[in-house]
């Protein structure tokens, strides 16, 4: 016996969805509580266990507007994505991200989890350890908001204007953000996992025999 209640921790695993239409963009959220989940993700695995991850909270609707711009310099590049959907699941995607990227400005809490990282460390493990040491903790980031109501969705589309971001933020030169995390409760709680590949179609046994 683990102690676990399989059937909540499936539940979570499978449910944790990009959310981005159901994010409620009126109720405030408190610091404690992104401070919470972020003291969650600290138990997420780092390369040599240097736990360079750094996470920049943003509740100032200056910074949110000026970060919403560089997060809107991608809708040409959405467009002409979009025009190539063909099926309703690929337009709801699509519409789902032209609202957050409208919307973005809107959102209670912006997180930005960032690495912080020495050019020597970066030569000696390559990007696989660089960025394989902060994204464990953005996903338990996310699972924890989703067991206390709140949600969010992994973005990277305000990297467009990496160095204008850098620049809000004052990041200093060893300093990478990864990722941009709107995060807000969520209207509703009633998330669905979503249809995926059987696992025998992505995974073989001694080699590669797919
Ligand atoms: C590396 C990475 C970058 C992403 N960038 C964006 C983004 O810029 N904007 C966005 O709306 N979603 C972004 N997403 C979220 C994906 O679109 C999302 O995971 C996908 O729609 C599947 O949704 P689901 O996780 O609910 O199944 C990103 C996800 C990952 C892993």
């Amino acid at each position: 016996m683990t102690g676990f209640d399989l059937e909540t921790v499936d539940r979570l695993l499978s449910t944790t969805r990009a959310v981005r239409k159901r994010l409620d963009l009126e109720r405030p959220v408190d610091r404690s509580t992104i401070l919470e989940c972020i003291e969650l993700s600290q138990q997420a695995p780092t390369a040599h266990d240097s736990q360079t991850w750094r996470w920049i909270v943003i509740d100032d609707q200056k910074l949110k507007d000026a970060l919403s711009e560089s997060f809107s310099v991608a809708l040409p590049t959405i467009e002409k994505m979009r025009a190539h959907a063909s099926t309703e699941r690929e337009n709801r995607f699509w519409d789902s991200v032209e609202f957050l990227t409208a919307n973005l400005a809107r959102v209670p809490v912006l997180v930005i989890p960032c690495v912080q990282v020495s050019p020597e460390e970066r030569k000696l493990g390559g990007p696989a350890t660089v960025y394989g040491s902060i994204f464990p903790a953005i996903w338990s980031f996310q699972l924890a908001l989703r067991s206390r109501g709140l949600g969010s969705c992994l973005t990277t589309q305000h990297l467009m204007q990496k160095k204008k971001c850098d620049q809000l933020l004052g990041l200093p030169q060893d300093v990478e953000q990864i990722a941009l995390l709107p995060v807000a409760y969520t209207q509703g709680t009633d998330f669905k996992s979503t249809k995926r590949p059987p696992p025998e179609t992505i995974t073989t046994f001694n080699g590669w025999t797919l």
